[in-house]
């Protein structure tokens, strides 16, 4: 399946000159939504994983499924002031603004082998603060699973060598 012919390109949202990649027209067909999930789960099936971790709220989409799909536990990773218990949190940039982002605490065990699942990667900086989350907390990061790469952004460069799979390119 050609994932992009799903994903609906919108100019200049949120700001002139962002070319904004609108996945809620792959999310909204089922059978493109099942195979985007599948195939990204072909893609982490040789990995060990006790649990993903999914910043929102985009996150939320690609890693619960990943998580039901492999069988393993889901952790939000939320912006500041969102989650109800004690928290760790890290500041982040983005493509367009910034922002801080909270885990539990208690969501991950030193050890646990975890893999990041989000939507899309762009500057790297919503994924550079969720692996500076999960190291504070003690967790083993095993790679980071997305949707879609904006390969000109470069945001690889930014994850330390992290293995990164993704099914969709610009
Ligand atoms: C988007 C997207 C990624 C992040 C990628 O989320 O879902 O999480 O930006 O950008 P980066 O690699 O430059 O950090 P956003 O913060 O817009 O939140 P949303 O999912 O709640 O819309």
């Amino acid at each position: 399946m050609n994932f992009k012919d799903y994903i609906r390109v919108i100019p200049d949202f949120p700001q002139p000159g962002i070319r904004f990649k609108d996945i809620t027209t792959l999310l909204k067909d089922a059978a493109a939504y099942r195979a985007a999930i599948d195939a990204l789960k072909e893609l982490v099936k040789d990995k060990e994983i006790d649990l993903i971790a999914g910043p929102e709220a985009r996150g939320f989409v690609i890693g619960a499924p990943l998580a039901i799909e492999l069988g393993v536990g889901f952790v939000p990773i939320r912006k500041s002031g969102k989650l109800p218990g004690e928290t760790v949190e890290a500041a982040y940039d983005l493509e367009y603004g910034k922002d801080r982002l909270a885990i539990h605490s208690d969501a991950i065990k030193p050890g646990q082998k975890v893999l990041i699942a989000d939507d899309l990667l762009a500057t790297g900086g919503t994924i550079s603060s969720t692996i500076n989350l999960i190291n504070q907390l003690g967790g083993e990061i095993v790679g980071a699973a997305f949707l879609i790469e904006l390969s000109y952004l470069n945001g690889r460069d930014k994850l330390g060598g992290l293995d990164v799979v993704s099914l969709v390119t610009y």
